[in-house]
């Protein structure tokens, strides 16, 4: 094997698009999935390439310095991807220390162990880590985030992803570890956890329940194909410079409600239910505490100097993601029920 890459949280929505694209793009790397296998974990996820002699999974949490440190001993990575984190805002909110722990604490864990097994020697040596748009606040009506925007989270979320990235920069400035960041917008796609709105509302429709919209639902969002986030991390991964951070954004702004208008419509043709029938389950719910207005991604600075762009339209991906979930009604019915929870409960303390 030519690299080997430490993928962190690739169970998880975005990681296992991206554990999937370098496994199978680059049959070279040894690719390692780290992961805690928390709720939003699934190795589900990647049943389809499991087997390939590249991929290797290791069960462990970021937190715990003493396993990563080991980890790291063994694997020596040349790179590490950093997805790992808790990413759920309403949660955040709920329970602001487990993101906390991770988000932060774990940072800081995966640094300290890349700087002790690379030493001084940064030769073909990256630390990437992922980052959201939610660290730089709500936008007005206009406007868009830069890379020099200044941060200004407002969640438990994005303040700890705001903390995370300063850590990350502060590594590069005092120690020179080579980094790079990356703040992308809202994903969409397949394998997202049923928390988040669009596959929470998907799987509310499909089984005729109320799609709760926060406030008005005049929030907007800026959304990206999951797939094309995976390629933006695969081009920033290899022609990124060191020390940069890069914005990635589909140029795609949506409201909360129209969005959920589009869906509908996509799900009474797919359901072949009669056109509005969906549109009645809508209901304005209580507004989450501090919801940002808006956000926006200025990604021209990837598109010029690394060339990446979006590949799908809204409506197109969109449609894709929604014959995912309708085909993959297992994998739903389990991530919901908590069955997959148990079972890895059960697979990984008898060891
Ligand atoms: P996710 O919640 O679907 O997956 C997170 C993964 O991290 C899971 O597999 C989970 O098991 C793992 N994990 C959590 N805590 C861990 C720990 N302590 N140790 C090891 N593994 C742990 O998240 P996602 O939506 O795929 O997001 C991935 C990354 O991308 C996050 O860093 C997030 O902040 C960032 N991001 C997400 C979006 C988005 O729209 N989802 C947008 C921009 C950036
Ligand atoms: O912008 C990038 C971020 O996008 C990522 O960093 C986060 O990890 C990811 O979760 C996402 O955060 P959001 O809070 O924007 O995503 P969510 O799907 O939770 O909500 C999208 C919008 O929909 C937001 O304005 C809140 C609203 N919403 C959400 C849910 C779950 C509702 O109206 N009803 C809901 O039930």
């Amino acid at each position: 094997m030519s690299k080997t890459i430490i993928i962190t949280g690739g169970a998880g929505f975005i990681g296992s698009h991206v554990v999937r694209l370098f496994a199978t793009k680059y049959p070279e790397y040894k690719i390692v999935n780290l992961d805690k296998l928390t709720y939003a974990g699934n190795l589900e996820n990647l049943k389809d390439i499991d087997r390939l002699p590249n991929y290797e999974f290791v069960k462990a949490d970021i937190t715990d310095a003493e396993s990563i440190r080991k980890i790291f001993a063994q694997y020596k990575p040349d790179g590490v991807i950093h997805l790992a984190a808790e990413s759920h805002v309403d949660r955040s909110i709920a329970n602001p220390m487990e993101f906390i722990n991770t988000n932060i604490i774990g940072t800081v864990v995966l640094l300290n162990a890349a700087r002790e097994i690379w030493g001084d020697n940064f030769d073909g040596k990256r630390f990437y880590h992922i980052s959201t748009d939610e660290v730089y606040g709500s936008l007005g009506k206009t406007g868009f985030f830069t890379e020099t925007t200044g941060y200004d989270p407002r969640s438990p979320y994005s303040s700890s992803k705001a903390s995370s990235d300063h850590l990350v920069r502060a590594y590069f400035h005092t120690y020179k570890l080579p980094v790079v960041v990356s703040n992308c917008s809202n994903n969409y796609g397949a394998n997202q956890f049923p928390e988040k709105l669009i596959p929470l509302s998907i799987n509310n429709i499909k089984n005729n329940k109320q799609i709760p919209i926060y406030g008005k639902g005049e929030n907007i969002r800026d959304w990206l194909y999951v797939i094309d986030h995976a390629r933006a991390i695969d081009v920033i991964y290899h022609e990124g410079k060191t020390g940069e951070t890069y914005n990635i954004g589909g140029n795609n702004e949506w409201t909360n409600i129209d969005l959920i208008h589009l869906l509908c419509k996509i799900m009474d043709k797919k359901l072949n239910r009669s056109a509005g029938t969906s549109e009645k389950l809508i209901t304005f719910v209580k507004d989450r505490a501090g919801h940002d207005l808006r956000y926006a991604i200025d990604s021209s600075k990837l598109q010029r100097e690394l060339g990446w762009k979006p590949s799908l339209q809204f409506e197109e991906g969109l449609e894709k993601t929604v014959d995912w979930y309708l085909a993959n009604e297992e994998w739903l019915n389990n991530v919901v029920s908590g069955t997959y929870e148990k079972y890895y409960e059960k697979q990984y303390t008898q060891r």
